[in-house]
């Protein structure tokens, strides 16, 4: 069961039990693991998997793959057996008591937010499942905030204006966001620094704003963006703090792999903003695209709501929990045969993203205990 303060989601859903027991493993699962997500103890045991008490040290200390929405704390991963395969969204990025855990414990584990972007990897990719889910309700969450309607109405009292929303970012989040506020009428402005997304923002009804012609743009690797240097950012800020003085919802998405987010929003930029405005911010947790935002809060600066939003997945537990626990039979059926796990450290996508093998940690710049090095 998930320990973090705030989860709601869970790992293993009656369906992908079903899937495990059928590639011949036996499947424990914690009692009301699955609650939160709308997955009763009874719907796990109708499909043959074993219920056990929270945190049963006896089960815990047998089992060899450990499926979990975030890392559990060190006082569970102690109880794993040296070898186990830990597989979640493990925040790898100087997570040093992780790190700490998995070498003390010598704990194999996978890190999802590592599996490279490849087309083979797509049905794994739990980034993308969530993320999706992230910006499909910031904007529901940005209309119920909203002072306005979001769609031009026309009514006997006179016509209405569609909501004006601007989107930074277009990663999958964002584009997701796009078509959410487009379904419910808005004008969508979006801003994103890699130029192959203007063609999807347009199929999806939105207008592109262009980066800022600078010699030092920031281009991609491996399909995400690279960090950009703060001269960009301060030409981006210019160009958006028009657009943002004319919009009622802002949605902030854009964020650079394991890096800060960008900050894309400043104060100057929200005092222009209209009383009544909206800007929800999903890189809260990276440090924010706007001025001013904190996770979990909504803080009313002048009239605009500014609301942190970095757990929104969580608020959809039921399809957030379907979507990413097929995502780990995805990436794990491969490796299963007869009910015996067997990784290949050399097919891509493992290799990718297996930050520890058997305590071994594979990815020094990442993971470094402190006092390590
Ligand atoms: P992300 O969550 O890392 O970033 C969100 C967006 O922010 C990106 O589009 C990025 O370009 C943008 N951004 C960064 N700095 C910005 C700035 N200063 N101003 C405006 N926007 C900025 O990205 P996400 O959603 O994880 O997707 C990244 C790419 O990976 C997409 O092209 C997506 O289609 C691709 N992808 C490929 C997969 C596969 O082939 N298996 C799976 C999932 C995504």
């Amino acid at each position: 069961m998930e320990t973090a303060p705030g989860e709601t989601r869970v790992a293993a859903t009656p369906e992908t039990v079903r899937k495990f027991l059928s590639m011949g493993c036996e499947v424990l699962i914690e009692q009301e693991a699955g609650l939160a997500s709308g997955f009763s103890d009874q719907d796990y045991k109708s499909v043959g998997a074993e219920l056990i008490a929270k945190g049963d040290p006896k089960a815990w200390s047998n089992v060899d793959l450990l499926l979990c929405l975030q890392a559990p704390n060190s006082a569970s991963l102690n109880r794993l057996k040296a070898g186990a395969l830990l597989v979640g969204l493990l925040a790898p990025y100087s997570n040093d008591s992780l790190a700490k855990s998995l070498q003390s414990r010598k704990i194999s584990a996978i890190a999802l937010e590592l599996l490279p972007r490849i087309s083979r990897a797509q049905s794994a990719d739990a980034l993308s499942s969530q993320a999706n889910i992230a910006g499909y309700k910031a904007v529901l969450v940005a209309a119920s905030a909203l002072d306005r309607y979001f769609p031009m109405l026309m009514t006997a009292a006179g016509t209405v204006q569609p909501a004006r929303v601007v989107i930074l970012g277009a990663g999958v989040a964002g584009l997701q966001a796009v078509a959410t506020a487009r379904r419910l009428g808005a004008v969508v402005y979006v801003s994103d620094i890699r130029p192959a997304v203007k063609e999807q923002v347009e199929s999806l009804g939105a207008r592109f704003i262009e980066p800022p012609e600078l010699d030092n743009a920031p281009n991609e690797s491996g399909g995400y963006a690279k960090q950009a240097s703060e001269a960009f950012l301060n030409s981006q800020r210019e160009q958006l703090s028009d657009q943002l003085s004319e919009a009622d919802v802002a949605i902030c998405t854009a964020q650079v792999p394991g890096k800060a987010a960008p900050r894309l929003i400043n104060d100057e930029m929200l005092n222009r903003m209209r009383p009544g405005a909206v800007v929800i911010d999903l890189a809260v947790a990276q440090g924010g695209n706007c001025s001013g935002t904190k996770s979990g809060t909504t803080i009313i600066r002048e009239g605009v709501k500014l609301i942190g939003a970095s757990d929104l997945p969580c608020t959809l537990p039921n399809h957030a929990s379907a979507l990413y626990s097929r995502n780990l039979v995805a990436l794990l059926e491969p490796f299963i045969k007869d009910g015996e796990l067997k990784l290949n450290v050399e097919d891509e996508l493992i290799a990718g993203c297996l930050i520890s093998e058997n305590g071994d940690l594979r990815f020094s710049d990442l993971l470094t205990p402190t006092g390590m090095n």
